[in-house]
């Protein structure tokens, strides 16, 4: 395969991109980061795609941005190639994208898991943004991101003290949307993109956007927006084939175009 720190396959209608520096408890460095975006975005395009799933190894989802590959740098030369910001590209992949996340999910980790639409995560799953810890902050989306995920409160005391949240309070607190035992996480996963893959893909892709624009608007202007994406699924085949299977009493059969 042309990549050497993502493991890439395809189940069905499913992607699946695994991080794979085991070495370093799969640490986003520079090369990782453009392969993840490479993969993501080939699966984005790809009609035969309906849901992708990132994910990590038991050990570890990934335990933030490289620390080795940081550690020299200075202010200049981040700003000046905007380091970090290729991340942004990755919340612009419009096929569902879902987290599967097992061990450490630290700074870039969890701001990696954030960026995907919803997070799976298994019992020993572990949150945090550390970074204070190293003298910086996040700096992929994470006080953004935690922030509106859990609120002010514990978003505050886990950037400013760096502590760690599990998988349960994880749940409890809006950052995940279930915990798994550690041994199903990637049949849970699987299951979950494969009923989201199952969907018509441009229902699908409006669906995701419909939420993501309650992140960006006011109410009144996400209700807007949300009516008129909705009257946009009139224009599809598969609004007609939907309503037309259920009056029929059979299964869609979606065409995904
Ligand atoms: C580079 C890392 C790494 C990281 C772990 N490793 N995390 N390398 N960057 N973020 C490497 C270790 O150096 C070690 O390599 C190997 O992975 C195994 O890690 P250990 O520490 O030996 O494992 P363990 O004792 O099980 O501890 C696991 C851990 C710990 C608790 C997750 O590794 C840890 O605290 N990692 C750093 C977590 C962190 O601070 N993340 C935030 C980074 S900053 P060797 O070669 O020694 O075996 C960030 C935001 C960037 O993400 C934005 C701000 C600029």
């Amino acid at each position: 395969s042309e990549f050497e720190t993502i493991l890439v396959k395809q189940e069905g209608r499913v992607g699946i991109i695994t991080l794979n520096r085991p070495e370093a408890l799969n640490a986003l460095n520079v090369r990782l980061g453009t392969e993840v975006l490479a993969a993501a975005r080939a699966f984005d395009t790809d009609p035969g795609i309906g849901a992708i799933i990132l994910t990590g190894s038991e050990r570890a989802f990934a335990a933030g941005a490289d620390i080795k590959e940081m550690a020299p740098r200075g202010f200049a030369d981040m700003y000046v190639e905007d380091f970090f910001s290729g991340w942004d590209e990755l919340a612009r992949v419009r096929t569902p994208l879902i987290a599967a996340v097992a061990g450490h999910a630290l700074g870039g980790g969890c701001e990696l898991a954030m960026i995907c639409d919803l997070i799976i995560a298994a019992e020993n799953a572990r949150f945090g943004q550390p970074e204070i810890k190293l003298g910086v902050i996040p700096g992929m989306g994470g006080s953004q991101r935690l922030t509106r995920a859990i609120g002010k409160a514990k978003a505050m005391e886990m950037v400013l003290t760096g502590r760690t949240m599990g998988a349960e309070e994880a749940e409890r607190s809006g950052l995940v949307a279930r915990v798994v035992p550690a041994a199903e996480l990637m049949d849970q996963a699987l299951a979950t993109a494969e009923a989201i893959a199952s969907m018509s893909k441009p229902i699908a892709m409006l669906a995701k956007e419909a939420v993501n624009i309650a992140f960006e608007t006011s109410l009144a202007e996400g209700v807007h927006a949300e009516r008129r994406l909705n009257h946009s699924c009139f224009a599809t085949e598969d609004q007609k084939e939907g309503m037309v299977a259920f009056i029929d009493k059979r299964p869609p059969n979606f065409s995904h175009k």
